[in-house]
This record gives structure tokens, sequence and C-alpha cells, in this order.
């Protein structure tokens, strides 16, 4: 357990602790990157404001692409690899006809259905395992839930300016651990008694989703928004029934877009384009089931198998990107950084490419820092620069497969011919087909080299009892 840290006179009404990684979100990408600077001894705390519950209910995208899986079954999480299923091809409909994409055979590689949730669970379980959560966790890492981020500290100031080391030079806290603790980085957050707390770091990473508090901190001068907004979103369904399709389809219909995704034997996920403001209670079971079965009929008599609906929502849909993923010492990761729409279920596997990169570069930067005393904030910026392209390749591929099978708003006859011509040249052709199944299975390993110096590093603790 992290030690608490004596205060500053003036303000000892809080305990003020001290770690070396504080990372804001518990989701996927800050339990993995709690699991790997773990597995490097790198002491950090994970603030979520959700309840472990809560998010294990919320559902969201199902496909990892093959580099997340062996993201995930080189850091010792291999049951995706057993309760996942790969899936070798999906199948684009237009027309009312399917026409499948072979993956495997296009790329040699799959993409494995394995829902986000299930991720988490894996990731959560593991942390458990490791004694990370619990009353208190233990010395290397710790997860707390309901822990809510009030206020964001950058180190020296109340607010505004960079969350960097202060005044105080990186030598200077070797000689005294406690000296300074508020120059650093930190947060202030309320646990689930309402209790609140002070935490400082050398560290900060805001991994906490597409409503991010840690990227509002980002100075307005400085922070670049790119992004876009789309005029329709999903209407998602999770349905008890048997699949309708043995692979995922993604169907282009006059009527406009659906997608026949799959969960278990018994459980499947549909979803059809709707409005950005449509009211999920405002459907009927008969007229979801109507507005599905409309979309993906055609020549073929194709019909999906239905069953009661357990479970409704809206997606919207927005791409943004937001630059730099730097500001001092406080770094973002995943959704926090960048989102996109769901169609091609980027947005988790983007997230955890994210992670694998800014480990590498975090364990360089304490590796360097504890070898010359001195903070080499450059190194930071590696990671932004690893990881854009990534990013921005999915952003076109999220952007493009979203415009080529939705029908927009006030589209002209020509525009929707367009789509479906635009649809028949690319699965006529090889390389059209192959252009495809690149940008779905992802581009293969963490692009980008590895940071240039990898090292592990021992780290300290700031102390002092009261
Ligand atoms: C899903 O199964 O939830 C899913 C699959 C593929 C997508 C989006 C969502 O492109």
């Amino acid at each position: 357990m992290l030690d608490p840290v004596a205060l500053n006179p003036l303000e000892d009404w809080l305990t003020v602790e001290r770690t070396v990684v504080a990372i804001v979100g518990g989701g996927p990408a800050g339990l993995l990157l709690s699991h790997l600077l773990h597995g490097s001894g790198i002491e950090h705390v994970v603030l979520e404001a959700r309840s472990r519950e809560e998010i294990e209910h919320t559902h969201r995208a199902g496909i990892l692409e093959a580099s997340s899986v062996q993201t995930l079954v080189e850091a010792g999480l291999d049951r995706v690899l057993r309760d996942g299923e790969r899936h070798d091809g999906i199948a684009l409909r237009f027309d009312g006809e399917d026409h499948r994409i072979d993956l495997a055979g296009l790329t040699g590689r799959s993409v494995w259905l394995y829902p986000q949730t299930d991720v988490f669970v894996d990731l959560a379980n593991r942390r458990e395992a490791d004694g990370a959560i619990g009353d208190g966790g233990v010395d290397g890492g710790e997860v707390r839930w309901g822990a809510t981020v009030t206020r964001v500290l950058d180190g020296g100031a109340p607010s505004g300016g960079a969350p960097h080391g202060g005044a105080l030079q990186d030598s200077a806290l070797q000689d005294s651990a406690l000296r300074g603790t508020r120059d650093l980085p930190g947060v202030l957050w309320t646990d689930a008694q309402g209790v609140e707390h002070e935490l400082r770091c050398d560290l900060l990473v805001g991994a906490d989703g597409s409503r991010s508090t840690l990227r509002h901190t980002l100075p307005e001068a400085q922070r670049r928004t790119f992004s876009h907004e789309y005029p329709y979103a999903w209407f998602g369904v999770i349905v008890e029934a048997p699949r309708s399709a043995p692979e995922l389809v993604y169907t282009a219909s006059e009527h406009g877009f659906a997608l026949i995704s799959q969960r278990t034997e018994t459980h499947q996920r549909l979803y059809f384009q709707c409005e950005p403001d449509e009211d999920p209670d405002g459907w009927s079971d008969d007229q979801i089931w109507a507005e599905l079965q409309r979309r993906v009929a055609g020549p073929d008599g194709f019909r999906l198998e239905e069953g009661p609906i357990e479970e409704r929502s809206v997606l919207r849909f927005r791409s943004s990107v937001v630059e730099p993923v730097r500001h001092g010492r406080m770094l973002l990761a995943g959704d926090a950084a960048h989102t996109v729409p769901p169609t091609g279920a980027k947005g988790l596997n983007l997230a955890l490419a994210d992670v694998v990169v800014l480990h590498d570069v975090l364990e360089t930067w304490l590796a360097r820092r504890g070898g010359t005393l001195r903070p080499d904030d450059d190194v930071l910026d590696e990671y932004g620069r690893r990881v854009s392209e990534r990013v921005w390749r999915a952003q076109h591929f999220s952007a493009w497969m979203s415009s080529m099978l939705h029908s927009h708003p006030g589209e002209t006859g020509f525009a929707a011919r367009r789509r479906v011509a635009e649809l028949r040249t690319l699965t006529s052709s090889e390389a059209g087909r192959r252009f495809l199944a690149e940008g779905y299975t992802g581009w293969g390993p963490v692009l980008g080299g590895p940071a240039t110096t990898a090292a592990t590093t021992s780290t300290t603790t700031a102390s002092r009892g009261r």
C-alpha cells in the first residue's frame, strides 16, 4: 500500500499520497497499462469513477484485431484464444446479396469476436489476482473503483499551466521524497464515501474515455481537436436468438445500414442506422424486428432469427483526434485522445495499441530519469509520434466504411447509386477486397520503432508518517 505523505502544515486536512504513475480511468486502456506497469515493477495507482460492476454491464464493440489479441496473449491474458471466436471473413451485403471478404486469405490475418466487456473482465481479474484490487492494494499498483477525480493539479499551481515537475528539480526529489510533493502533477479525487484525497505522481495518464476530464486540462491555446460529426447513429440491440449468420454482415440497403454481429450461441448483437436523437424506448420489439428485417431482405430470401430484445441503446457517431497527446507530464490514451465511429470496431484496438507504446515510453522515461536525475520530457513525445499514424489510418478507415455503408439524410439518387457502385467496384476487385481486409484486420504489430532505451526501473515512494 502507498504510504501517505506528511502534509504541508497549511493544508494538513488532506492526506497526500505519492506514486510514480497515476492513471485516471480503469477501463481496458487504464487496466492494461496498470497490468504492464505491474509487470515492469513500476508503482502506480488507477482511479476509476465507476464501479467494476457498472463497467461490466456496458456493452461495447466486439472485434479484436490480430495484433490486439497478440498484445493480450503476450501480457498473459489468453482466455481470448479459448472463449473468443476467430473470424476469417466478413460479408458486405448490398442489393440484397452477400459479398464475402476473405480476411485471412487476403491478408493472412483474422479478427476475433471478443467483446470489450470480456477484455475488461480479464484485465480486472488479473489485477485482482495480482493483489491490486481490494483493501488498500499492494505495492506496485492499485486499482480504486468509485474514485472520482474532481480536480487536476498541475504541480506548483492549483490550476492552469503544464503538469510538470514545477520549480523542483528531480535531484531534489531524490534528496527528500517529501519535499516538493506538491510541485508534482496530481489529482484531487473523492472516494465512494465522499472523502476527498490528494494523489501526486511523476506522470499522469488520462485513460478516462471520450468524456475525459484530463483532456480538458490541456491549455486551449495548445490543444487542437480535429473532429467530424455524422448525421446518423446506430440503434443497437442484444437479442436472445440463435445466430442468423456465421460471420459479421455489414449491410447497405435503401432503408439504411444494418450490422449483424454475434455474441454467443443464444445471444446476438444487431444494429441498424437511426437518427442521432432517436429514443430507443420509442420503439416496440415488433417495430425493431420489422426495421431490421427490411434492411437485410433480398432476393436470396435471407431472414434474421428473431427472439426477445433484452437490451437497446443508441450509439452516437463521432470522429475526433486531440493533439498533442502530451502536456508536461500528462499523457492521454485511448478514447480520451481519439474517438472513432463504431463501424469497423477500431476504438478498443486503438486504445490497446496506444497503451503498448505508452508503457514502453514511460519505462524509458523513468529509466533515463533514474540515471541522469534530469527529466527528459522529449522522450515522452515519442509516444504521440509513434501512435499518430495508426490513429489516423483508423480514422480514415472508420469514416470511409461509415460513409460507404450508410445512407445520408437527404441523399440524392445519384449519391445512393454511387455508393452501391463503390461497394460493387470494391468487392469485385481482389485489390479492393484486400484494401478493405487490410484496414479491417489492422496494420500488423504496433507501428513505429521502440523507444530508444529499453529499460526496467525501480521506483520510490515518497513517504513519511504524520
Ligand atoms: C459488435 O459486435 O458490437 C460490433 C462488431 C463490429 C463493428 C461494430 C460493433 O464494426
